[in-house]
């Protein structure tokens, strides 16, 4: 960090500049930096560092942390005038300033100054037109929801770090963003919405009438490797069914979101539904009498398979405990992408094809068989799936999964809670955006302000409010020019804002109870009643 020397300031007494020769860096999140100068004036100007001294005393900072750290920089002489030494400890300041012995405080002021002006690595800001595509982003996920007949809930971001341990070994404990706080309590920024979900069932308990119908849009955080669309935050937009145990719940979960993507403009050529079940892994492990308590563990190495080697993959199933056969009719299974092939592996007695084929029955009925294809090579990487797994893949495969989801049926016991069956799906806000870039589908969301409001001269400013009030009142947006600006201005203003209407109060349109108005698509000009105006 450099010391900026480059700036005067007048001292307001004896009409001297000073210029700034030290600066010391508090350890604050801001990078506030304590400017001091090399004279000391005879007026009290303590305020920024008894600011300082009292902020740090509440921060649990010595008092004499100031001092010191002034006292190891060097005061090196910047002005004409020498520079002095100095004691900033509060004790010094407390006797009332002034000019009593041979030290005396500095004046100091406070500035902000060469923070790093870009969010943390992975995160976003969402300057003015990033946030009208978030907001209609999440206007077409709320609108969807209530298609649908969700009901909207939400959750704290920070959670109890033990509801996102999980023991199967998933990706997602290693990406937590976790912490104690001041009560030594761990806690964890939220990776996901499904854990909160489950505690709040849990919390609701009999209270609440199922099924359950939940939807939810909130900021998720995780130490990720960044690539196109993964970012460390992400909003999710969440639909949840806790208490519907047939396949029924997930071919409507995959249905709202076709139709969520519909009305992006996205078609199924541009995004497909790789869909399989838990159930057909539990099978093959079934065969081989391996532990249920071992199936959480096996999918989550099998859901790796894409990212590491074959021989890494069966050397991590072996030391989970799984024979070698076993491994060999997990691995075979994987690679079948048929129903029919699936029937002759195994069986049609099983519950895996059995719901498999009921949800392909079900695709019909709601329209979106096109979209969707079985793939058993889909196991997901959260232990928690029991059953039906889904993911929203973009069929150019230039993304990374769009959308991810599927049964949960033991989650709620795995909290101490009684099981309900469950099933939802989790579909992030940047990949979506990715693909719409893509696909030239992004919509034209510049900033439209119906009216601009502007007084044509200084004293009708406040007969210009009352045009913008009564317009306001009536539902209609106002930009009301604040300041005196030459027309030319007001113009300029105007198209940037795509307003509809300039409406012009001038002194004689004022005293007959009128103003102008100006349609800015037509050109068209006229005088309005100001009782007429809507
Ligand atoms: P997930 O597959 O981990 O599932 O995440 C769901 C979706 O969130 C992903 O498909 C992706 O769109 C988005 N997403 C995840 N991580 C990131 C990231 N780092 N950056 C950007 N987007 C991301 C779950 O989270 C489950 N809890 C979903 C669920 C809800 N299952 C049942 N109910």
């Amino acid at each position: 960090m450099t010391a900026s020397t480059s700036l005067f300031i007048l001292h307001p007494r004896l009409n001297l500049y000073y210029k700034p020769c030290t600066t010391i860096l508090f350890p604050s999140r801001l990078n506030i930096y304590l400017r001091h100068f090399s004279q000391a004036p005879t007026v009290p100007l303590f305020s920024s560092i008894s600011f300082a001294l009292r902020r740090n005393r509440r921060l649990g900072i010595p008092g004499n942390f100031i001092s010191q750290n002034l006292r190891t920089h060097s005061f090196s002489p910047c002005s004409a005038i020498p520079a002095q030494s100095v004691s900033l400890n509060s004790s010094d300041n407390d006797g009332g300033g002034g000019r009593s012995g041979a030290l005396s405080s500095p004046p100091v002021m406070e500035v902000l100054e060469k923070i790093d002006v870009n969010p943390p690595k992975g995160t976003r800001d969402f300057p003015p037109e990033e946030m009208r595509l978030r907001n209609w982003l999440f206007h077409n996920f709320r609108e969807v929801s209530r298609l649908f007949g969700f009901e909207e809930v939400d959750y704290p971001v920070l959670e109890s770090e033990a509801l996102f341990i999980r023991k199967a070994g998933e990706e997602i404990r290693d990406q937590l963003y976790s912490f104690e706080d001041r009560g030594n309590r761990r806690v964890a920024l939220r990776p996901e919405l499904t854990p909160s979900l489950a505690r709040l069932v849990i919390q609701k308990g009999k209270s609440v009438s199922l099924p359950l119908k939940w939807f939810a849009i909130g900021q998720c955080w995780r130490y990720e490797r960044m690539t196109r669309g993964r970012r460390r935050e992400h909003y999710q937009w969440n639909m949840d069914i806790i208490g519907v145990p047939e396949v029924t719940a997930e071919a409507e979960l995959i249905s709202s979101i076709v139709t969520f993507l519909k009305r992006l403009g996205i078609t199924a050529s541009d995004v497909g539904f790789k869909v399989s079940s838990r159930k057909v892994l539990q099978e093959v492990l079934r065969r081989y009498s391996i532990p249920d308590n071992l199936f959480g563990q096996v999918c989550i190495i099998i859901d790796k398979i894409e990212k590491i080697p074959q021989d890494e993959i069966k050397r991590e199933l072996n030391s989970a405990g799984i024979a070698e056969d076993a491994v060999f009719d997990l691995l075979q299974i994987l690679s079948v992408k048929s129903l029919d092939k699936l029937e002759e592996v195994l069986g049609s007695a099983g519950d895996a094809v059995a719901d498999l084929k009921q949800l392909f029955s079900l695709a019909e009925k709601f329209g979106y068989s096109e979209w969707i294809q079985f793939d058993a090579s889909i196991v997901r990487g959260l232990a928690y799936y029991t059953g039906i797994v889904f993911e929203g893949f973009d069929r150019e495969g230039k993304l990374r999964a769009i959308c991810g989801g599927g049964r949960y049926d033991r989650l709620l016991s795995t909290f101490g809670g009684n099981d309900i069956p469950a099933c939802g799906f989790g579909f992030g806000d940047a990949v979506i955006v990715e693909l719409l870039k893509e696909k030239g589908l992004l919509p034209d969301l510049s900033l439209q302000v119906q009216n601009i409001v502007c007084p044509l001269d200084q004293e009708l400013q406040g007969a210009a409010a009352t045009v913008a009030t009564i317009l306001r009142q009536k539902g209609q947006s106002v930009d009301l020019v604040l300041q005196n600006k030459p027309l030319k201005w007001v113009f300029k203003r105007a198209a940037r804002i795509n307003a509809g209407r300039l409406i012009l109060v001038g002194n004689s349109e004022w005293q007959r109870g009128m103003v102008g108005v100006k349609i800015l698509s037509t050109g068209e000009q006229y005088e309005i009643k100001l009782n007429d105006l809507d």
